[in-house]
């Protein structure tokens, strides 16, 4: 991965002091976070820590309560859903936003139409065996029905179809929760193909091996603060972090 903390180079996202409350819950508290082209931020802790509301809050599905987002040196704080997608920020769902009664190539080819940052279709055409290929996934039929992949290749569509999109940054919620080891290993491939293209990975995941595995820094939520930012050796050695998530024993990826 990039060294993304080089000096001379400009943060693509910077957080200040985001804030978000459902009512009496507070869900994001003081969040600043950079991420950088090409470099891979995990975002993790326990279920409810706030993780997805970021998510939320930087597509703007979300109004912040409170702070600033800067997004390629403009103020995205108060732009709306769609702008933000069509100047590059691309996310996947934890559970796969997908069409169940369309065929594969209809699922591709409507997600990068919605994406607003399409290729053309010969384009898509002339990308895709590559990034299927990262992920095992060249041989499938394109004309079958959805249904005729299995959980883990629908959730692995979903982020070949968002990167097809071209964004430059990516956020991925728990793209392997409910994957084996397999296929995990081919979310690992395609976070790599991303960073290939400079793009900036936001890395939401309990799968640690994953997440320390592939990523240059982790930020780390528990009730919606912000408990430590680090390297993924600071991160795996900090009392804090390993008492509210990583020595608890419950993994469960799911909320
Ligand atoms: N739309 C919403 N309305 C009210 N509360 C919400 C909403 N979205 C999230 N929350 C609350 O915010 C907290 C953080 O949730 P979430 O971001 O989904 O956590 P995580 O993704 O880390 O599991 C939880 O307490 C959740 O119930
Ligand atoms: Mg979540």
């Amino acid at each position: 991965m990039n060294d993304g903390r080089n000096a001379a180079r400009k943060p693509l996202l910077v957080l200040n002091n985001v804030c978000k409350n459902f009512g009496g819950v507070v869900a994001a508290k003081n969040i600043s976070l950079e991420i950088f082209g090409g470099e891979v931020v995990g975002l993790i802790g326990p279920n409810g820590a706030g993780k997805t509301t970021l998510i939320n809050l930087i597509t703007g599905v979300y109004k912040v309560s409170d702070g600033t987002m800067v997004f390629g040196g403009k103020d995205i704080t108060k732009l709306p859903v769609y702008k933000r997608a069509r100047d590059g920020i691309g996310r996947t769902f934890q559970h796969p936003h997908l069409l169940d009664r369309c065929d594969v190539w209809t699922n591709i080819i409507m997600g990068s139409d919605m994406a607003a940052r399409k290729g053309s279709k010969a384009e898509v055409e002339k990308e895709l065996p590559e990034i299927l290929d990262c992920c095992g996934m060249k041989n499938i039929n394109l004309n079958a029905p959805l249904s005729e992949l299995s959980y883990g290749q629908q959730k692995l569509l979903e982020v070949v179809r968002v990167l097809l999109s071209h964004p430059s940054l990516l956020l991925l919620d728990e793209p392997a929760a409910g994957l084996n080891n397999r296929e995990t290993q081919y979310v690992a491939e395609l976070i790599r193909y991303a960073v290939k293209q400079g793009i900036g990975v936001l890395l939401i995941e309990h799968s640690m091996e994953l997440v320390m595995s592939i990523c240059d820094r982790i930020t780390v939520l528990n009730f919606g603060q912000q408990i430590a930012t680090g390297v993924p050796d600071e991160i795996q050695n900090n009392q804090e972090v390993i008492t509210a998530y990583l020595g608890g024993g419950d993994d469960d990826a799911d909320d």
